[in-house]
């Protein structure tokens, strides 16, 4: 053991003794020593200045050095006790190192004794600091990286969960110790594999590499791609933890799944349009039949036989009206006409739009609220943002067939326009709220699954942004930013 470097602190009472011990400590071990006479003048030092070891006389004119343990301690806590005395019984070595000492001199010592031993108390400080770095390193590490990071036992419960993993779920990661990882936050349909991947890494395979679904705060599921490794923390024996170091990949697979869609509906676009071409002709000479129909029944001369066929009729025009929006719903997909540019209130287009649904709603018994700033104006095409909101409010009317509250408000938040489409009706699944902008996604046993599809593809037009935040039970809204128009004297004149 080299002469380790440090600073040591010295109580005692008799100068000579004290200076024998500084000039043996100071030669053998290059130290900087610094005496103190008693406790009053000892303790302040000590919580000043930063030593490694404190060396001190059991007997001080005004403190016993076995009580002086543990105030050194709280004063210095990077220190190491060693204590100078004359006699040690058994107890009194029992009561120091309970107290916190780490070592003895007995007086009188040989100067290698005290080397020794005030040596070993030097190493002992170095190395818990050396120790403290690493734990501020490895805690830094762990919570700044911008990744989740996980500990599990062999049987699968929660050693550790970094913060922002804690975070990710919504729990505090002192509370998730010991619960088991897989039943409380891995997605049902993922269980197995995480198991087995689990298994795989405690059986000394190598490093795991496997995406599942967890729940996270809201309900909604992330998609988390994990590392898992395996690791002996008991030092020998097989592999006792197991850590995953996993990267939330959520919004990458939701870019994925944009990229695919837009690439399928372009994929679609000749289909599309053939069968446009295929079906409207036939369509319009049914439509055409079906008046000419409709008018023969009113020239009929039995008048009971007539209001079985009108509504007959009835029935075939709007199954014919609802494939007609289908095709022009697919049509603005496959391949959309490039928006207009004019400058526009959304007002007035969400008035009118309250306007053509108010049957719909009064049918359903669904109050309307509007707060409709006006001046919020933005550039873009009219009849495709009156897609937009009748699509946005028509979701919200299905979603109550009960009756319930519509809030449309309207205003303009820095540089944005914002509208917030909200209803009190049944929500959405977390589970599939990923989904619903996907085109032909839908839960409607007549649903097309392109309303919302068509409202992205809108809003995305117009350089703006759509979402949808929902609790099941209490009701969605939908948020739809579009760039205010750049018109300051408009702006300051409303219109
Ligand atoms: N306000 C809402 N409340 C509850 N669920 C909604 C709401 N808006 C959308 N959804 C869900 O999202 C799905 C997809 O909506 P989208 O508008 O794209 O299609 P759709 O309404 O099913 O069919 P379409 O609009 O073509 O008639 C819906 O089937 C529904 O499950
Ligand atoms: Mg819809």
């Amino acid at each position: 053991m080299g002469p380790v470097p440090g600073r040591v602190l010295l109580l005692d009472d008799h100068s000579d003794l004290a200076a024998d011990v500084s000039e043996i400590l100071t030669r053998e071990l290059g130290v900087k020593v610094t005496v103190a006479g008693d406790a009053a003048t000892g303790l302040p030092l000590a919580g000043a200045q930063c030593f490694d070891v404190v060396l001190v006389d059991v007997r001080l004119p005004d403190a016993s050095g076995l009580e002086l343990i543990a105030p050194l301690k709280q004063a210095c806590p990077r220190c190491e006790v060693v204590l100078l005395t004359g006699n040690a019984s058994v107890e009194s070595v029992i009561e120091a190192l309970h107290a916190g000492a780490c070592g003895f001199v007995l007086k009188s010592f040989r100067p290698e004794q005290l080397v020794k031993t005030v040596a070993q108390a030097l190493e002992k400080a170095a190395l818990r600091r050396e120790r403290e770095v690493y734990e501020r390193r490895y805690h830094a590490l762990v919570n700044a990286a911008d990744v989740l990071v996980v500990g599990l036992r062999p049987g699968g419960s929660v050693a550790f969960f970094n913060p922002k993993l804690a975070e990710l779920l919504g729990v505090d990661p002192a509370w998730a110790v010991g619960k088991p990882f897989v039943a409380s936050w891995v997605d049902a349909v993922d269980a197995r594999r995480f198991e087995s991947a689990l298994a795989s890494v405690l059986d000394g395979e190598a490093v795991q590499e496997l995406e599942i679904g967890m729940p996270d705060a809201e309900g909604a599921v992330r998609r988390v791609r994990w590392h898992l490794s395996g690791a002996r923390e008991s030092g020998a024996g097989g592999i006792d933890h197991v850590y995953g170091i996993g990267v939330d990949v959520t919004a990458r697979r939701a870019l994925e799944r944009r990229a695919a869609s837009a690439e399928a509906l372009n994929a679609m676009a000749p289909l599309a349009l053939g069968l446009a071409h295929e079906i409207r002709n036939p369509l319009n000479a049914a439509v055409l039949e079906l008046h000419l129909l409709a008018r023969g029944i009113e020239r009929l001369e039995q008048s009971e036989a007539r209001e079985p066929m009108r509504r007959r009729v009835h029935v075939v025009e709007s199954e014919i009206r609802r494939l007609e929006r289908l095709l022009t719903e697919f049509l603005e997909l496959a391949r959309p006409r490039p928006p207009e540019h004019e400058a526009l209130e959304l007002g007035r287009v969400i008035a009118e739009v309250v306007e053509l649904e108010s049957q719909a709603t009064k049918r359903s018994g669904v109050q309307i609220e509007q707060h409709l700033e006006s001046g919020a104006r933005v550039v873009g095409d009219q009849a495709k943002l009156k897609q937009v909101v009748l699509n946005l409010v028509v979701n919200a009317l299905d979603a109550m067939p009960e009756g319930g509250r519509l809030d449309l408000r309207l205003g303009v938040e820095a540089d944005d326009v914002v509208l917030r489409v909200a209803d009190t009706g049944k929500g959405i699944d977390p589970r599939i709220l990923a989904e619903v902008f996907d085109p032909f996604f839908t839960t409607k046993p007549a649903g097309t699954g392109l309303g919302l599809a068509i409202v992205r593809r809108i809003v995305d037009q117009h350089g703006g942004r759509v979402s949808l935040a929902s609790t099941p039970g209490e009701g969605t809204t939908a948020v739809v930013r579009l760039p205010c128009a750049p018109s300051p004297e408009s702006a300051a004149r409303p219109s």
